[in-house]
């Protein structure tokens, strides 16, 4: 078996930036059964594509996503396109007997997330799909807690996930526009804390209701030319405005399998917050909280403790020593991490997935991000018609 896992990448933005890294990074950080070699580029801008290409040492640059996907030569594809894209490349490339590693939401409607999931059960390849605050080490760390059964019982879920950068000047990007994006705070957002939790519980969404999607600035600056990055830059026209048409604030409460009741907020209007991806988790023999503006640090509340000392502690998820998931890979106790290393820990994890090994904490698949996209469905249909919408309700 070769010892190499060819990777193509399709993207050459936030999430393509973010991937590169991580591609990059995952083998000189993790002892891993495949290496990434990191084979071709793909991006529309053959001259974007290539600057991109060598600052990053991918091996080949393509503006043919189609060859790309079908060559002999690639074993994973990575697609880190809009969401409307992500159903056409990964079918392409799961019949074409390729590894598909794609990002979040799974699509961008419930019918192309279906057809994904169907080609996914069909494929010889495996799939993968970027929730990567999974890979936190406090968010890995939750998980683990919560299944030695640290929380007991659990009783409650409140996550929220708040960002500011969406008012009247940020222009009209993709994120805007309903037919690419297919909502807005709510699968941009909204979608990780549901996985989040999900991940972090192992329980399951059974009912949504209450739910609300709200568009409060209806019309935003066109911009000239293609896309337009998460930070709004890009050349906006003064004049011409067009329709926003996707959510900037998203609401709705859950019932979970167990019992657990759940609240959920997303926001790209939370003025004074960046990126405030959190999540409170109480049980009856304890409880966990994380922000993830303050990443490396878990909160935890044991409620099993002698009374008098009871309290929250920080703990600060840094020390490979203690176990702490992903730490020992990296720095000495509290050198602390960032952003990037969730994806360099999700590369990590794909590659010991594909050459055999069990990956540091589970992997979430299509058929994983499905009942993500199913969440998703339910909440619009709650937003819609203003009713409780049980998750048998949505197929
Ligand atoms: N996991 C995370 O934390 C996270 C964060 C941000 C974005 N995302 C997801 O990543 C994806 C991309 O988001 P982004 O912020 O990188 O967007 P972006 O606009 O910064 O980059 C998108 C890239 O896709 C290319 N592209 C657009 N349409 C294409 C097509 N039809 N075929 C080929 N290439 C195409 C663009 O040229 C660009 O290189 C989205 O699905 C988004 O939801 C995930």
């Amino acid at each position: 078996m070769s010892t190499h896992l060819n990777v193509a990448l399709i993207g050459t933005r936030f999430m393509g930036r973010a991937h590169s890294n991580a591609w990059l990074s995952a083998p000189r950080f993790f002892d891993l059964p495949l290496n990434p070699a990191m084979h071709t580029l793909v991006a529309r801008d053959a001259e974007n594509t290539k600057a991109f290409g060598d600052r990053w040492g991918w091996a080949n640059i393509s503006t043919d996503a189609n060859a790309t996907i079908t060559s002999d030569e690639i074993d994973l594809v990575d697609v880190t396109t809009p969401n409307n894209a992500h159903k056409d490349l990964s079918i392409a490339a799961l019949e074409a007997g390729k590894h598909v590693a794609c990002e979040k939401p799974l699509a961008a409607t419930i019918d192309d997330a279906r057809e994904m999931l169907k080609a996914a059960e069909a494929a010889s390849g495996q799939t993968f799909v970027w929730y990567n605050y999974r890979r936190c080490p406090a968010v890995a760390l939750a998980h683990q807690l919560c299944k030695a059964g640290r929380l007991g019982r659990i009783y409650q879920i409140r996550g929220c996930y708040l960002q500011d950068w969406a008012g009247p000047d940020t222009p009209l990007m993709w994120r805007f526009q309903g037919d690419v994006a297919g909502s807005g705070s709510l699968g941009d957002l909204c979608a990780h804390t549901i996985d989040t939790a999900r991940f972090i519980t192992g329980d399951e969404v059974t009912e949504v209701t209450g739910g609300i999607l709200e568009t409060v600035i209806k019309e935003r600056k066109i911009l000239e030319g293609a896309g337009g990055d998460i930070s709004g830059h890009g050349a906006a026209t003064a004049a011409k405005t067009g329709p926003s048409t996707v959510d900037d604030i998203c609401l709705f409460l859950a019932r979970m399998e167990s019992g657990a009741l759940a609240t959920f907020e997303a926001t790209r209007l939370s003025t004074g917050y960046k990126n405030a991806n959190r999540l409170e988790i109480h049980g009856d023999k304890g409880a966990v909280r994380f922000n993830f503006e303050r990443m490396n640090e878990l909160d935890f509340y044991d409620a099993t403790a002698d009374a008098a000392v009871q309290g929250w502690s920080t703990i600060n998820v840094t020390s490979g020593n203690s176990g702490h998931p992903y730490a020992g890979n990296y720095w000495p106790d509290a050198h602390i991490l960032g952003y990037e290393h969730s994806f360099v820990n999700e590369a990590a994890d794909i590659c010991m997935a594909l050459g055999g090994q069990d990956p540091v904490v589970p992997l979430p698949d299509f058929a994983d991000a499905f009942k993500v996209q199913r969440v998703l469905e339910a909440v619009t249909q709650s937003a819609n018609n203003g009713c409780a919408v049980p998750m048998s309700q949505i197929a």
